[in-house]
């Protein structure tokens, strides 16, 4: 995939992503500076729902499986 989780991968970037970008996980939470945190679509419930249970969560926070 192209989504963050994949790239980060791709570059041996240390993300978790214990689900495997299934949603059911938020091992790969990723902080977004507020300038591309505005360019991306809304996170669907489901991705909130697991970013609640984030660690460190912040108003620019998403799950990387999820993004672009
Ligand atoms: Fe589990 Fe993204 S890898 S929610």
């Amino acid at each position: 995939g192209d989504d963050i989780l994949s790239i980060a991968h791709e570059y041996d970037i240390d993300l978790e992503g214990a689900c495997e970008g299934s949603v059911a996980c938020s091992t790969c939470h990723v902080i977004v500076s507020p300038e591309q945190y505005d360019l991306l679509p809304e996170p669907e419930d489901d991705e909130n729902d697991m970013l609640d249970m984030a660690f460190g969560l912040t108003d620019t926070s998403r799950l990387g499986c999820q993004i672009k």
